[in-house]
């Protein structure tokens, strides 16, 4: 295997940056449960004016920044309606139901939209039998939808039927600031109409650790007592924080050259014998593609991993590739010479 890596398995993969560790060296500290960090009330005052809320709470995790965040909109027994598709749904461990006492509505996803007409089907009118329609989650970019992005129309759109009746919507915004990037607009006109918002100072904006849960001042109090009960009220955070800092103010405007060389390694893998993929499909990071070639997914994986590209199979015949901070047009390049070459031989040998 080669010296170098080239990881694709995620951009929670990336490393900090110089500058992060300058600042978390440097940081000036404080116990956080008391509220006496200073450089962690400085990251959640600058989280909360980026997203347009009042307030903004720094968490360990997205995990948990969504389970905050569900929590401190809901009570037990309620009902969530959400993607189909969802982080929330397949990947946290459903603590949801374990932690929340919350009963999950998944609808179906579709590029990471949900459509509005399901959303008010699917909310439960008052009847004994019911259980009570708590919230609506939604998510952008979209994970498992291929880095999918969501406009401000369709976020709109969804918190306009949940909002009429008197549901607040959670965005779980992991990679929002890929969106943002991807349609060229300011976070906030894809913040504005959601209740509250998760997004991951880790991920594409490279920070080691940390998420942050942003919407009203009273919300963010009860999510606050929400975090100790999980204990997730750290002390001298500030550490963290100072990397979240760099990362709000110097990584955001570069993830546009994560979508370019994303763009670039989906527009070649669609060229090859075996691969299936749509590329106008692909607007930001991430890079799911079908694998038609009798190799299958996880023999396509492993036969790059021994050319040191490092990527994961989500299903037996599907790869996804995430591009990130640390991955230059150069990887793309190799990654494609490498696929193809694999391909080659393996279409040649199953004629
Ligand atoms: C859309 C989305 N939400 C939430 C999370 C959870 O973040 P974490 O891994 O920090 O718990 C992820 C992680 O990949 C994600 O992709």
């Amino acid at each position: 295997m080669p010296d170098r890596l080239i990881d694709l398995r995620s951009d929670t993969v990336t490393l900090p940056t110089p500058a992060m560790r300058r600042a978390m060296a440097e940081a000036e500290v404080g116990d956080d449960v008391f509220g006496e960090d200073p450089t962690v009330n400085r990251l959640e005052e600058m989280a909360a004016e980026r997203m347009g809320k009042e307030a903004a709470l720094l968490v360990t995790s997205g995990t948990q920044g969504n389970l905050v965040g569900v929590l401190s909109h809901t009570r037990r027994g309620d009902e969530v309606i959400l993607g189909d598709q969802s982080h929330i749904y397949h990947y946290e461990v459903g603590g949801c139901a374990v932690i929340g006492g919350l009963q999950l509505h998944p609808l179906p996803n579709i590029d990471g939209m949900i459509d509005p007409a399901e959303i008010e089907a699917a909310i439960r009118p008052e009847n004994i039998h019911h259980p009570r329609t708590g919230l609506v989650c939604i998510e952008n970019t979209h994970n498992r939808n291929s880095g999918a992005v969501l406009d401000r129309s369709q976020i709109s759109a969804i918190c306009q039927v949940a909002h009429n009746h008197g549901i607040p919507v959670h965005l779980d915004g992991a990679r929002i600031f890929n969106a943002a990037v991807a349609l060229g607009v300011d976070v906030r006109t894809l913040t504005e109409p959601v209740d509250s918002v998760t997004f991951c100072l880790s991920k594409g904006l490279s920070a080691p650790v940390g998420s942050v849960l942003c919407g009203s001042r009273e919300y963010i109090a009860t999510a606050r007592k929400y975090r100790k009960m999980l204990g997730g009220g750290m002390r001298q955070a500030g550490i963290i924080a100072a990397a979240g800092i760099v990362a709000l103010t110097t990584m955001v405007d570069r993830l546009a050259e994560d979508h370019e060389n994303a763009a670039l390694l989906a527009q070649g893998l669609a060229e090859l014998p075996g691969i299936a993929l749509d590329p106008a499909k692909v607007r930001t990071n991430i890079v799911i593609f079908g694998v038609t070639a009798p190799i299958g997914a996880a023999g396509l994986v492993r036969a790059l991993k021994e050319r040191g590209i490092l990527c994961n199979a989500t299903a037996p015949d599907r790869i996804r590739m995430v591009t990130h901070y640390g991955i230059e047009r150069t990887d793309i390049e190799t990654t494609l010479r490498a696929a193809r070459d694999i391909l080659a031989g393996v279409m040649i040998s199953a004629r």
